[in-house]
C-alpha cells in the first residue's frame, strides 16, 4: 500500500459579475469565505464569474465595472490573494474547454430541468409565448459552464446559496459521467450551504437583490449609507410603543451584523418601544464599524485598477499551473492527443479503470474443479466449466492472465459468460486486474 500525505479540502466559490456588492452579498458570501479563507486546513479557489455575467447582462461597461467592484469588495474585506486562488474565470481558457467536454456528456433533458431555464420556460408558458422565447443557449448551458469551473480546480467543497444546490449536483453527475466514460479524472464536489447565513432583507422587506431594487451597497459613504437606512420599511408604530423583532428588515439586517449579545440588547430597546429613527442609528453605527475601516482599501483599489488588473492576472497565472497539465490530461482522455500516442492507450482510459476482478477457484458436488471471475462487488464476469484437475483450471486462469484475448478463443467452449456481464466489462476487467499484477510486482522491487 502506498501512503498519501491527504491534500487540503479545496474550497471553491464565485461571484458573477453584473452588479455592485450589497450588504446581502458581504453577508451571504464575501465574508463567509474570507473567513473560511484564513482556514489553513482548506486551499480557497475565489474567483470573479465574468463568463456567466454575459448570460445575464449585455452592458460591457457593466461587466467591467462590478467585476473591479467585486474584486476590490473581496480583497478590502481581507481575502489574501497570495494564500489562496483569486482570479477571474475568463483569464483561464482552460474553462470553456473544459466546458465543451462537459457539455459532450451532459444530456439535454438534464439541462432542461435546470431550475433557471425552467422559470424562464414557465414563464413564458403562462404568458402564452414560445417556451424558448428570449432565452438564450448561454442560460441553457449555465450549469454546465459552472460545472467547469468547479471540476477544473478538483473543488471538494463549494459554499453557496440554496438557489445553487441543484447546480452543484449537476456538476456532480457530469463528473461521474466523465469518469465514467473516460476513468477516474474528476473530483465530485458537494455543496456547502451555511446554515447560519440568513437571508438578508432589503430596503422593502423583501430579499435583498438586485432585481427586487431594494440593497444597500457594501461600500458607499457613511452619509449615504445613512440615508439608505433611513429608508428601510417600518411599520408606524410611534415612539415610546413596543416593536415587534419579527419581521422586522431592521432587526435582522442588524442581527446579521452584531454579536448576540447586541442583538439581545436591540430586542430589549424594541420590547421598550425605541424610536425607529433612534434604532436606525444604532443599525447605521453596527453597519459603519464593520464597513469603515475597509472602505480606504476599497477605494484605493477602485481608484487603480490596473493595480486589481495585476492581481488578478497573478492569480490567473497561479490557478493555470494546476488547469494548465489538467486540461492536457483532460484531452488526451478523451482523445485529443498527439496521433503518435495512440498506443500508449493505458492509463485513465475505460478499460484501465474498471474495478479490479478477482478469480476464485473452487470445487463442486460433481468432483470437478471450476474458476470464476468476479468483481470487487461479487458480481460474476466469467464463469468456467468443470475442469478434471484443479492445475487445469489453474492453467486456465493463468492464459486469461497473459493474453486473455487468446484465452478466450482458445477456451471459448470452457467458458459462460456472467448473466449481467459484456465481454468489453470482461477485457475491461481483466486489463485492470493485469495491469494491477503487473504494479504489485513492480512495488516488490
Ligand atoms: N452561479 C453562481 C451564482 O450566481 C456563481 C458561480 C459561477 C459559482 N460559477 C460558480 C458559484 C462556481 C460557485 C461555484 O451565485
Amino acid at each position: 500500500m502506498t501512503t498519501e500525505t491527504s491534500p487540503r479540502t479545496r474550497v471553491l466559490t464565485g461571484i458573477t459579475t453584473t452588479g455592485t456588492p450589497h450588504l446581502g452579498n458581504y453577508v451571504g458570501a464575501i465574508r463567509p469565505t474570507v473567513q473560511a479563507s484564513r482556514n489553513s486546513a482548506t486551499q480557497g479557489f475565489y474567483f470573479l464569474a465574468d463568463y456567466h455575467a454575459l448570460i445575464k447582462c449585455d452592458e460591457p461597461a457593466r461587466i467591467q465595472r462590478s467585476t473591479l467592484e467585486i474584486a476590490a469588495s473581496w480583497i478590502a474585506a481581507g481575502l489574501d490573494p497570495e494564500r489562496v486562488m483569486f482570479y477571474r474565470q475568463s483569464d483561464i481558457p482552460e474553462i470553456p474547454e473544459l466546458t465543451w467536454f462537459l457539455t459532450c456528456v451532459t444530456g439535454k433533458g438534464v439541462l432542461n430541468r435546470a431550475h433557471a431555464y425552467k422559470a424562464s420556460v414557465d414563464k413564458n408558458n403562462a404568458a402564452g409565448n414560445d417556451p424558448d422565447a428570449d432565452v438564450s443557449a448561454g442560460l441553457f448551458m449555465y450549469p454546465v459552464l459552472m460545472g467547469a469551473d468547479i471540476l477544473m480546480f478538483k473543488a471538494h467543497k463549494v459554499p453557496v446559496g440554496r438557489d445553487q444546490i441543484q447546480h452543484i449536483e449537476m456538476a456532480r453527475d457530469m463528473a461521474s459521467s466523465f469518469n465514467h466514460l473516460y476513468g477516474d479524472h474528476l473530483v465530485l464536489p458537494e455543496a456547502v450551504i451555511e446554515e447560519s447565513v440568513a437571508l438578508l432583507p432589503g430596503l422593502d422587506g423583501r430579499k435583498m437583490s438586485k432585481s427586487y431594487d431594494n440593497t444597500i451597497p457594501l461600500f458607499s459613504s457613511s452619509a449615504q449609507l445613512k440615508k439608505l437606512i433611513a429608508g428601510i420599511v417600518t411599520d408606524s408604530r410611534a415612539p415610546g410603543k413596543a416593536k415587534d423583532t419579527e419581521g422586522s428588515a431592521l432587526f435582522q439586517i442588524y442581527q446579521a451584523f452584531a454579536s448576540p449579545e447586541e442583538t439581545a440588547a436591540l430586542a430589549k430597546a424594541y420590547a421598550d418601544g425605541i424610536a425607529w429613527g433612534d434604532a436606525k442609528q444604532v443599525l447605521f453605527e453596527r453597519i459603519d464599524r464593520e464597513v469603515a475601516p475597509m472602505r480606504a482599501q476599497y477605494e484605493e483599489l477602485i481608484n487603480n485598477p490596473a493595480k486589481v488588473d495585476a492581481l488578478l492576472l497573478k492569480g490567473a497565472a497561479k490557478a493555470r499551473e494546476l488547469a494548465t497539465p489538467f486540461i492536457k490530461e483532460l484531452r488526451h482522455a478523451v482523445g485529443l492527443r498527439a496521433l503518435a500516442s495512440a498506443g500508449s492507450d493505458n492509463v485513465g482510459t475505460k478499460q484501465a479503470r474498471a474495478a479490479i476482478p478477482s478469480f476464485k477457484q473452487y470445487r463442486e458436488q460433481d468432483g470437478q474443479f471450476y474458476f470464476k471471475l468476479v468483481d470487487p462487488q461479487g458480481k460474476v464476469l466469467l464463469q468456467s466449466l468443470g475442469f478434471t484437475s484443479p492445475k487445469d483450471a489453474g492453467l486456465a486462469i493463468a492464459r486469461l492472465q497473459q493474453n486473455t484475448q487468446l484465452a478466450i478463443t482458445e477456451l471459448g467452449p470452457q467458458l459462460v459468460l456472467g448473466l449481467e456481464a459484456s465481454m468489453d466489462l470482461v477485457m475491461a476487467s481483466m486489463d485492470s486486474l493485469v495491469t494491477d499484477i503487473a504494479e504489485r510486482a513492480k512495488l516488490k522491487g
